[in-house]
């Protein structure tokens, strides 16, 4: 049986907790051990009962499978360095409802939520997320730790670098390229290539240089 650590008490670890319990009763058997968390957050309405059980400062992980649930790229990147740093195990959390093509590679740690779509030689990061009713189509990349939020969609060949992050409803033209620890706009649409460290807003979408890209050492694909 899998003891899996959701690290992240806010409302993505009460979804993560929500996926994970719909898994165990599709039959994979994993159970939920508790939630790390820097603050205090109020895990009283998660499934199962599910505690906070430690911080994330001081947690040794060796012992568990993590997923993490935290929606901000730059913020799931580090976290996911952090506790990779510590020898942390983790778990790939692929719900039940969402399509995934069978020659599409799904990254350790990635979180692939209800109803979205990964589509034939896609490859998803690893720690990356994929929410509800997101897509990833056809031969497109989504780097370590990189966010879909809900309803975002790449098109075919799009490439998406670590850390990047596209809000609700974004759209990825096909063979569109967003740079590492950029950030697509809700609703925005781009067709472009943006370097890394973009901010793209708008339809037709525009890309300024806007964010900072960590110069530690990148993790891997
Ligand atoms: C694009 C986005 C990610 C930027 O958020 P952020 O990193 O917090 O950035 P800030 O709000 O600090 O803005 C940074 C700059 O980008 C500009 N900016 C932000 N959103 C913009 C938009 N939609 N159009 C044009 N400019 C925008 C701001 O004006 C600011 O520019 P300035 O420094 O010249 O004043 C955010 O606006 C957004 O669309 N988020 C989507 C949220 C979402 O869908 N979440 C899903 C949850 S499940």
């Amino acid at each position: 049986m899998k003891q899996i650590i959701i690290v992240g008490g806010g409302r993505f670890g009460l979804e993560a907790a929500t996926y994970l319990h719909d898994l165990a009763r599709s039959g994979v058997e994993l159970e939920v051990s508790g939630v790390i968390d820097d603050s205090s957050p109020d895990v009283s309405d998660f499934p199962g009962g599910v505690q906070k059980i430690g911080d994330l400062t001081s947690w040794d992980p060796r012992d568990f499978d993590h997923i993490i649930a935290i929606g901000d790229a730059h913020a799931r990147w580090k976290v996911a360095a952090l506790l990779g740093a510590r020898s942390a195990r983790f778990f790939s959390l692929i719900h039940p409802s969402a399509y995934i093509a069978d020659t599409a590679e799904i990254g350790l740690g990635a979180m692939v939520c209800p109803l979205s779509f990964v589509g034939p030689h896609a490859r998803v990061g690893p720690h990356a997320v994929i929410n509800v009713q997101a897509s990833l189509g056809h031969d497109a990349r989504l780097g370590t730790a990189a966010v879909l939020s809900p309803g975002a969609k790449v098109s075919g060949r799009g490439e998406i670098g670590e850390g990047a992050f596209l809000g609700s409803l974004a759209l990825m033209t096909p063979g569109a390229k967003l740079g590492a620890f950029s950030k697509m706009a809700a609703g925005a649409v781009w067709s472009g290539v943006a370097p890394e460290g973009s901010l793209v807003a708008g339809n037709p979408g525009k890309s300024r240089i806007m964010f900072r890209v960590p110069t530690t050492a990148t993790l891997p694909q």
